[in-house]
């Protein structure tokens, strides 16, 4: 398992671009299972995830081809209909082809995707959406089957105990769009993603208004047809990017940066003292040029994070980290997934004063960190121990650096390329469990991996 070695203490410059989004990437791909025709997808990111949603397309019998940054999917063989356990549980969000293939096959037999690093995730809302539309559903063998003849337009509430779900939005609304009759959303997820996926459907021939709002209506029709797509700019790794300029009390222009989908965001960045400010003229919120630079002395603040427009759970980690380096105490609430703190004792071996409650956590501002040999067992929970190594006294080692590889698109060069000293530390350069930072000589050697 690759390790990333970090020089802390480099101030961030330079310019960079924001990639295609990985959550809107992964329901628009499973939705080119909802026609035969070809799907064309541009500016989708280079990350194992992606890479695993298109194996498990190619297994549902569709052509997938990638060059460069345009993948293109064709639907050859509808006979197949299993999201085998092997994939599911590599990647949570295979569960995105549930609908399309249930929509389109009359059944689909997806691997019941477990709990993860951060605590339980269940499905019931994709099932009782998929339930309210007519589909007959059975769980036999850890597997989910679900069947139906056609789809039937309802009315469905997917309001659950923490919010609405974005992937249960995404799978009921690309059900929908196949069904007989009209479907309405009640409490749908307004998540950024979900409009992007409405998008991609209405270019395909779906009738779906709405998106983007806690109500969607579907208008069911006989077939979708091919369509061309430009995936929206990555939300999460454009706010990842502004935090550690923040951390670095750098000079970061940033292109690409959906700043209307980051309102919470930078709203919160810059009470801290990190300023977010639009440099170009584009007319598109969405997707334009910031530059993000910081104020000597950092300030604490208190967030809760919510389903959006709120603050995103998905940065919540990576703020934390911003704001150890603060002067005074901040409050984190976590409201998405109240267990999602795996960062907490990770950062805390870096010097970071960290108090738990429950779903809240006081961080009293330090000084600085140090850094340390750290690991996680999620994306964002590893990003944020990046960021913090980026800005710790000393060498930080991110050891299990596939949790990145899923999320962020060689996150280390990107890093290099604004003045990080960041370095990969490849499987081969580990012995042992203990990843070799430096040339592999007797005395000279280890940085553990504790
Ligand atoms: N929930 C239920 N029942 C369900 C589904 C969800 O109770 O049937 C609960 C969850 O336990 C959670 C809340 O509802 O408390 C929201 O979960 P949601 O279903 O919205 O999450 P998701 O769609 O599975 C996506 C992102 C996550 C992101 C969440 C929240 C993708 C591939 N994943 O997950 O991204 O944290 O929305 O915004 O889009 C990440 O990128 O690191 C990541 C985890």
């Amino acid at each position: 398992m690759d390790a990333f070695s970090i020089h802390g203490g480099k101030r961030l410059t330079g310019s960079i671009s924001v990639d295609g989004s990985k959550n809107a990437s992964l329901p628009l791909l499973a939705a080119s299972l909802l026609t035969n025709e070809t799907v064309t997808f541009d500016c989708v990111p280079e990350l194992s995830d992606i890479e695993n949603m298109g194996k498990l397309l190619a297994e549902l019998g569709c052509d997938v081809s990638r060059d460069d940054k345009t993948v293109t999917v064709t639907t050859v063989d509808e006979s197949k209909s299993h999201a085998r356990y092997d994939i599911v549980r590599t990647m949570r969000a295979s569960v995105c082809v549930l609908g399309p293939l249930l929509a389109r096959r009359g059944e689909v037999r997806v691997s019941m995707p477990g709990g993860c690093a951060f605590g339980d995730r269940p499905i019931d809302l994709h099932l009782r959406g998929l339930e309210a539309l007519g589909a007959k559903i059975e769980l036999d063998g850890g597997n989910i089957i679900a069947k139906a003849d056609r789809l039937r337009g309802a009315t469905i509430f997917l309001g659950g105990p923490f919010g609405s779900t974005v992937l249960g939005t995404a799978n009921i609304m690309s059900a929908a769009t196949l069904a007989e009759g009209r479907t309405i959303i009640e409490s749908a997820a307004c998540e950024p993603e979900i409009t992007d996926l409405a998008i991609l459907l209405n270019a395909m021939g779906a009738k779906i208004s709405g998106a983007g709002t806690p109500r969607i209506t579907i208008d069911g029709v006989e077939e979708l047809g091919s369509a061309k797509h430009t995936v929206m700019p990555d939300r999460i790794v454009a706010g990842t990017w502004a935090i550690a300029a923040g951390m670095t009390n750098g000079d970061v222009t940033i292109e690409r940066f959906p700043l209307d989908h980051l309102l919470a965001v930078t709203d919160v960045l810059s009470t801290v003292g990190v300023h977010v400010q639009q440099t170009d003229s584009s007319q598109d919120p969405r997707s334009c040029t910031v530059q993000v630079i910081s104020d000597r002395h950092l300030k604490p603040v208190m967030f809760t994070t919510q389903p959006f427009p709120g603050f995103p759970t998905d940065l919540q980690a990576q703020t934390m980290a911003l704001l150890c380096l603060s002067r005074g105490n901040s409050i984190i609430t976590e409201k998405i997934y109240p267990e999602r703190f795996m960062h907490v004792p990770e950062l805390s071996r870096m010097g970071a004063k960290l108090v738990r409650q429950g779903a809240t956590v006081i961080v009293q501002g330090v000084d600085h960190l140090v850094g340390a040999p750290v690991m996680a067992s999620d994306l964002r929970a590893s990003a944020s121990l990046v960021l913090a190594g980026l800005a710790a006294e000393g060498e930080t080692t991110v050891s299990r650096v596939y949790h990145l590889d899923r999320g962020y698109a060689s996150m280390e060069k990107t890093l290099a390329s604004l003045g990080a000293d960041i370095t990969r530390i490849t499987d081969d350069a580990i012995v042992d469990g203990l990843p070799i930072v430096e040339t592999v000589t007797p005395k000279k050697l280890i940085q553990t991996n504790s």
